[in-house]
């Protein structure tokens, strides 16, 4: 088939890959040149892994091209729109401007009987405040949201764990439920679930699912605050309770928390979409999920701030991570980043090292130091600090090895990715999150 995706991040450039990995012709559009000319010659513009391969696959095929000129659109059966939809400055909510600029940049070159997919992640009740443009052009709106995770985008892609779509009813939305049938036969083929429903409960099933992972984590993290307190373990109260399958053990990981672009940005754009909807105490609780999210990010300094004598001052700490977490460069409102940042402010000399995120962390906070070398980021530390859980720290970074490099043997393990044994018999002085 022939499509489009309008959009070309870390959403777009991917979905639009593995379409035309799955055989369809595809057409990638986004305002900005660079992205495109990147896309175009086959390199990934972000840290995606298989992301190169499908792109260079699909490029050297024919089926993948990438433009800046929305007219090329016209004569694909499908538009996926997977613009951002960042937190408003000054606000909670979400920001729509990319979604209707994407729509109007897209409105003249549509055709009778067009799909146009929404797959960004946005308040409920925008698909209808949408569909009477799209609807006066000829075509079909449907809501179909994207659940992939970043550092597994290809897979969650091509293979997803279930596919929404939210369609008008009547014959539209029959017949666009048959095209996106077409659209996503391999998978569909395979058994993967296909729910068909209105906009609403949509839009709702993306929200709702990364407020409830998000809840999972604080979850976890609030009983690493009582851990604390009482003395106990919460890595072994999440492998205890995680047995429970009606629980489960995954999105269970204490640390300093989430960050990204979904997560935080989304929770905050359901309660602020939920006050609009005169339903807020319903999704209060999003607020205290947020607060115990930030407040772990807090603990880590301190606990920095603690292993060093009370003061960081003057002192050299080693932070290893950037990203918001392993197998991406996004820094956006990553954890980790922000520790570096806050005890840079207390004085600390932070030497800042990660596998992939380096350039994005330099955007953002160009008064750190970056290392791109981790055993040169680690020599002469006073104390190490994990905040992303790259397998060049947490499997391949022995005790041993770390103390022959650092001064110091402080190591605050801000993801309870160490082994707490192991690190103390090398002589650490080792602090996890919500452990003893
Ligand atoms: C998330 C959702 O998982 C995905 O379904 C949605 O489409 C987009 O948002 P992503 O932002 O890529 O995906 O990251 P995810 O793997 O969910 O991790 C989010 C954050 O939570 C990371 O900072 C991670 O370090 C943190 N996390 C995750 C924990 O602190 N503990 C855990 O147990 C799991």
């Amino acid at each position: 088939m022939r499509l489009s995706v309008i959009g070309c991040g870390y959403l777009g450039a991917v979905h639009a890959a593995a379409m035309a990995s799955i055989g369809h012709e595809v057409v990638g559009i986004d305002i900005d040149e660079r992205k495109i000319a990147t896309l175009a010659a086959g390199e990934a513009p972000f840290f995606e892994p298989g992301l190169s391969e499908i792109l260079a696959d699909g490029i050297a095929s024919g089926r993948l091209t990438f433009t800046t000129d929305f007219a090329a659109a016209a004569g694909a059966a499908v538009h996926f729109v997977g613009v951002g939809t960042p937190q408003v400055k000054g606000g909670y909510a979400a920001d729509l401007t990319y979604v209707n600029a994407a729509v109007d940049a897209l409105l003249p070159h549509l055709s009778e009987g067009d799909i146009v997919a929404g797959k960004s992640t946005v308040p409920v009740g925008t698909a209808a405040s949408l569909a009477p443009r799209i609807t006066a052009a000829g075509a079909t709106l449907v809501w179909n949201p994207e659940f992939l995770r970043e550092g597994f985008a290809v897979q969650d892609t091509v293979d997803p764990d279930r596919l929404v779509a939210g369609v008008p009813a009547g014959p539209d939305g029959e017949r666009a439920t048959g095209i996106l049938r077409e659209v996503y036969h391999p998978s569909i083929a395979k058994g993967t679930p296909f729910i068909v429903t209105d906009y609403a409960t949509a839009e709702l099933v993306k929200v709702s699912a990364n407020a409830f992972l998000a809840t999972k984590i604080s979850f976890i993290n609030a009983m690493a605050e009582i851990a604390e307190v009482a003395g106990a373990d919460v890595t072994m109260l999440a492998d205890a309770i995680g047995h429970d399958v009606r629980i489960g053990r995954r999105f269970l990981g204490a640390g300093i928390g989430f960050g990204g672009g979904c997560l935080p940005k989304d929770i905050r754009a359901f309660s602020a979409r939920a006050e609009e909807l005169g339903r807020g105490e319903s999704v209060a609780f999003l607020r205290e999920v947020d607060d115990i999210n930030m407040r772990r990010r807090e603990r880590a300094v301190e606990l920095v701030v603690q292993g060093l004598g009370g003061s960081v001052h003057g002192k050299k700490v080693t932070v290893l991570g950037a990203a918001f977490k392993p197998y991406s460069d996004d820094t956006r409102d990553s954890p980790g980043l922000d520790v570096a940042v806050r005890l840079h402010g207390l004085g600390a000399v932070v030497s800042l090292t990660d596998p992939e995120a380096i350039d994005n962390a330099r955007r953002q906070h160009p008064q750190l130091t970056y290392v791109a070398d981790r055993d040169e980021a680690l020599t002469g530390a006073d104390a190490v600090v994990l905040v992303t859980e790259w397998d060049e720290y947490r499997r391949d970074l022995t005790p041993e090895h770390a103390a022959s490099l650092a001064a110091g043997r402080v190591v605050v393990d801000g993801r309870n990715a160490f082994d707490p044994a192991a690190w103390r018999a090398a002589g650490w002085t080792y602090y996890g999150m919500g452990r003893p």
